[in-house]
């Protein structure tokens, strides 16, 4: 079992914000946009909607700082007193996100410049080059500063560094970018001739036989190097960790409030947080849904699994989300009724134990002013307000969930470095998205009712019963390593289409396509045979394929898109077989027994509908017992000393029925529960049972 299952949860925990004894609630505010006659009753209001938490100051620089060295941190005081007397705690931001304009009239050559050399001026907001010295020591003086002055302050439950690392951009292609890029480069390699080995410069005459001449990957005729890119992926995200290394260590030094920065998990791949986890005191994320996806509460799922996975298991802060729209995509769809509690309990389900928003208010002016808010600009008469008082106070009645864990059997891969590589130009088919993969094989396991926890590929996968790799283009060979030997030991591996197929350098793996990962699942590719686009394949899946050609009597027809392999059977027997499509006859689906465990190979893009039976089978195979579930009811589970905590969530238009082995409480009513809890449509549940 992952060694986080259990935990003793109780008041102010360790290693959690100081001072905080419940499950947090708020969002970012922003006095310093309204008069101060309207922080007092922001206060009253917080009190009124059961806020506790509020991240204060992401974006004050120009405030706090308006000229380069002097200070003015009068109005700050004031909104923090009268945040303490109200009995809110306060994030306090380090505002480096928003360089102030005479940071960028005095340093123009710290700006970030795009790929075709373009530099990005004032006037929105983001980040400074990461590796201008002059944007370095100006955020690391407002930081200190901050700390010094609050460090110590009891409002202070922790401190919110930067916004987002990595968004809006997270490459820089400046002439700093260049100079520390070389530097990066030589810590890498010892040598040149290191470099144009790992590059493979040899290919299109790259080869370098002076330092000085090695760049970014600037904008260039044809594709640039993909080793070169990836080490660019690589070097961008260190430059990133470096400034929020510093700006952490800064505020250590004045205060033991612990520190984070709010992730984009799920939704920024340039900045590898399972390494970014480990520098920050508390993980924290910001979750938007995707209006365009009527489900896409699946993927806050996925975002709210992989922030939890990134904290190790820990509980974690959700930093922002909305309360309804957004300002910022095609089209801004409001959140319907209780769609705001349903969002809320599935981060609170998955880890959180602070439930935060952008932001307090709504704000009159600037880029934002149609993004939704706990307060709108409709006023506390409104349905959006009404939720918010709502779902405070039944966060309130959540404190005993603080701490508390949650377990999942099954592990997906997530891989940093394997999505920056799969990204770069040339691959055998545009539609082979790593993305897309990852979705819909987690989509299969959400309906299927499995909590997931999203994984390394280095690391420890023994106490998992499934581990599934939907997109592992880029595997080292340690890794393919580790994998093998989780399945010999007993685990079920399941692996997408376009896996094992390159190394660190972006070079493909000697002895044919998968070769690393032979050994786990008896099968490798000889070529690839990817779909014309709208193209589809049909398999024959189940018993009666087994044998490769065999009469389609018995089995299951499966429609594939996008992928089809040619696969060479080392071992695997094909559960599944191509009925037409580029290589009719051939293996499509396999399973082998290796060791203890077993290894299953899909070779081509089944849909969530058609991954069904496939899993199914998985499942069985792996000891994963049928949830029981009826699809649109989301439910995790939350693990405590004492007790468990079922947080279900129905997301139907009906009201469902949860099986349950014995009585529970609901939380949030009191009510004892037996015979199985209902669900009314739209609703959600937390109950608690009793695990002695
Ligand atoms: C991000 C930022 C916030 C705000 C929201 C809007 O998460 O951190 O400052 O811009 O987006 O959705």
């Amino acid at each position: 079992m992952a060694e986080n299952s259990r935990f003793v949860p109780g008041p102010q925990y360790d290693g959690w914000l100081t001072g905080v004894e419940q499950i947090s609630y708020g969002g970012d505010y922003n006095p310093e946009q309204w008069p101060e006659e309207v922080w007092a009753q922001d206060v009253r209001l917080m009190n009124e909607a059961g806020v506790n938490l509020v991240s204060l100051g992401i974006f004050s620089w120009a405030l706090l700082e308006p000229r380069e060295g002097e200070f003015d941190f009068a109005w700050l005081d004031r909104v923090i007193e009268l945040l303490h007397e109200g009995g809110v705690r306060i994030l306090l931001a380090t505002p480096t996100a928003a360089p102030p304009a005479w940071l960028y009239a005095a340093h123009p050559d710290a700006r970030v410049v795009d790929r075709t050399g373009t530099p990005m001026g004032p006037g929105g907001r983001g980040l400074m080059a990461p590796t201008a010295p002059a944007y370095r020591s100006a955020a690391l003086r407002i930081t200190t500063e901050l700390a010094k002055r609050y460090g110590t302050h009891p409002a202070v439950a922790g401190w919110h560094v930067h916004n987002e690392y990595g968004a809006p951009v997270a490459l820089d292609y400046s002439v700093n970018a260049q100079r520390a890029f070389r530097t990066w480069l030589r810590e890498r390699y010892d040598s040149l001739d290191s470099l144009n080995a790992a590059w493979g410069t040899a290919f299109w005459g790259q080869h370098y036989a002076d330092w000085e001449h090695v760049q970014v990957p600037a904008a260039a005729p044809e594709a640039v190097n993909p080793a070169q890119q990836l080490d660019f992926a690589r070097f961008s995200d260190a430059a990133l960790l470096a400034c929020f290394v510093a700006e952490r260590d800064a505020v250590r030094e004045h205060s033991t409030a612990p520190v984070t920065t709010n992730f984009m998990a799920a939704s920024c791949p340039a900045t590898d947080l399972f390494a970014w986890g480990k520098e920050v005191d508390i993980v924290s994320n910001d979750h938007y849904l995707q209006a365009a996806d009527p489900r896409g509460y699946v993927g806050l799922a996925l975002a709210a699994d992989l922030t939890r996975s990134v904290a190790g298991g820990k509980p974690w802060l959700l930093l922002e989300h909305s309360t309804s729209a957004v300002n910022w995509q095609p089209r801004n769809v409001a959140k319907r009724p209780g769609e705001l509690a349903r969002n809320s309990f599935s981060h609170l389900g998955r880890g959180a134990d602070a439930i935060m928003f952008f932001q307090w208010r709504a704000s009159r002016s600037g880029a934002e002013k149609f993004h939704s808010a706990m307060l709108p600009h409709a006023g506390t008469g409104s349905r959006v307000w009404r939720e918010v008082t709502e779902l405070g106070a039944n966060l309130g009645r959540l404190t005993e969930l603080s701490g508390s864990r949650v377990h999942a059997d099954v592990a997906m891969l997530w891989d940093y470095e394997s999505f920056w590589a799969q990204d770069l130009e040339f691959r055998p088919s545009q539609g082979a998205r790593h993305r897309e993969r990852v979705d819909t094989y987690y989509d299969r396991l959400w309906r299927d009712g499995h909590t997931v926890d999203l994984v390394r590929p280095s690391q420890d996968l023994s106490g998992y019963k499934l581990v599934v790799a939907p997109a592992s283009y880029l595997l080292t060979a340690d890794d393919a390593a580790n994998l093998t030997a989780y399945v010999e030991a007993g685990g079920t591996l399941v692996v997408s289409y376009f896996s094992g197929i390159v190394d660190q350098n972006d070079a493909v793996h000697p002895g044919g396509f998968m070769a690393p990962l032979r050994d786990a699942l008896g099968v490798w590719v000889e070529e690839f045979l990817p779909l014309r686009e709208n193209d589809s394949l049909t398999v024959a899946y189940g018993a009666g394929a087994a044998a490769a050609g065999a009469a389609r009597l018995g089995t299951t027809e499966l429609t594939g898109t996008v992928w089809a392999d040619d696969l060479v059977l080392a071992g695997a027997e094909p559960v599944g077989t191509y009925a037409d499509g580029p290589k009719p006859g051939g293996a499509a689906i396999t399973r082998h027994r290796h060791g203890a465990g077993t290894g299953w190979y899909v070779s081509t893009s089944l849909d969530v509908e058609a991954l069904a039976p496939v899993m199914a089978d998985v499942y069985a195979g792996a000891g994963l017992a049928p949830s029981g579930i009826v699809e649109g009811l989301e439910t995790v589970r939350r693990t405590g000393e004492a007790a468990d905590y079922t947080v279900a969530i129905n997301h139907t238009d009906a009201a469902v029925k949860l099986p349950m082995d014995t009585s529970a409480t609901d939380l949030l009513t009191g009510d004892t529960v037996s015979g199985g809890a209902d669900i009314p449509a739209g609703a959600v549940r937390v109950l608690r049972t009793t695990n002695r």
